[in-house]
């Protein structure tokens, strides 16, 4: 295992619950829960990310301009994640931002896959991006903590 393939499954899981939502009625309890879950997920995994691979790609001169996109697309979604949180639901409203929400982080894990992690492969060592993934998996579940 290495902090990509680790990584990879978040955003699966994140996949998965972006296609759940979307199919949700408009102020359901099911929607409201997999919301939570979602917010809670995307924010713990991202804090996580920028800890642990974020901060190391940052270090590298090649890595530096990813790493501060990607950070830039974080706090973009934080955004759009804070004003869904404070909107009712069950409006058209809700879910057009939702679906905003939704294309942006179907984007930006995509963008990680496609040219981020090939590019970081680059520039961090084998043996580093093995050890990320204890430091991963002991970071993201303090973030779960500290959103939820
Ligand atoms: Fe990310
Ligand atoms: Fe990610």
């Amino acid at each position: 295992m290495n902090i990509y393939t680790r990584l990879k499954q978040d955003h699966e899981k994140q996949r998965d619950l972006c296609d759940k939502i979307k199919s949700t009625h408009s102020g359901s309890k099911n929607r409201a829960n997999l919301w939570e879950e979602l917010k809670v997920e995307l924010e713990a995994h991202a804090a996580a990310e920028e800890q642990v691979f974020y901060s190391a790609l940052m270090q590298k001169p090649d890595g530096t301009e990813e790493a501060r996109h990607s950070v830039h697309e974080h706090q973009e979604m934080t955004k759009l994640i804070t004003e869904l949180d404070a909107m009712d639901q069950s409006t058209d409203v809700w879910e057009k931002k939702f679906k905003k929400l939704a294309h942006d982080v179907i984007h930006h894990v995509d963008e990680e896959e496609a040219d981020i992690f090939p590019a970081a492969r680059k520039v961090i060592a084998t043996q580093k991006a093995s050890d990320m993934v204890e430091a991963f998996n002991t970071r993201k579940p303090a973030e779960v903590e500290r959103h939820a």
